[in-house]
């Protein structure tokens, strides 16, 4: 049952893709601020539009990755799986604040210097934030934490060997 905490357990593997995505939020909301107290210069709106870009690819994949390698595995052995339905709904939920941050970030990128886009902008970060930070923290503090306790070992290696492929 279960398997010690590695560096290459794939359940610590999507906890760490956690930090990194809460890390690329976080640079994004500074960002944004720092936009909103003075003109925004070109190299201010371009790291914005990087982070957004970055995290439309970063955040599906991790959503990705975990529903095919994790959710899937541990669907497989449990037959009444209400925590993973939760989690993925709590998925379409974030993808679709996370198309709402693409269109706000469309909107500032046709209008740079309004107030306006900006705070669009700000407000659909923010919203992905708590979003992900509410997921984040019920997957690692209940969801991970049943699925050490109740897959074996050779689940665990097969949920590694999805993760591998997924990339
Ligand atoms: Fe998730
Ligand atoms: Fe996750």
């Amino acid at each position: 049952m279960g398997l010690e905490m590695s560096a290459c357990d794939p359940i610590d593997s999507l906890r760490q893709e956690h930090d990194e995505l809460r890390r690329e939020v976080d640079l994004l909301l500074s960002s944004i601020s720092e936009a909103a107290t003075a003109t925004p210069s070109d190299a201010c709106i371009a790291a914005i539009s990087g982070l957004v870009t970055s995290l439309a690819g970063s955040l599906p994949s991790h959503i990705r990755r975990e529903e095919g390698a994790l959710f899937s595995v541990f669907e497989k052995s449990f037959s009444d799986p209400c925590c993973t339905v939760v989690l993925r709904a709590e998925h379409r939920e974030i993808l679709c604040v996370l198309s709402s941050l693409l269109l706000s970030l469309e909107e500032m990128l046709k209008r740079p210097r309004s107030e306006e886009a900006l705070s669009g902008l700000q407000a659909a970060a923010n919203s992905l934030l708590s979003l992900f930070e509410r997921h984040a923290l019920r997957e690692e503090q209940v969801f991970y934490t049943l699925a050490r306790c109740n897959l074996s070992e050779q689940q665990i290696e097969e949920i590694d060997c999805r993760l591998k492929c997924l990339r």
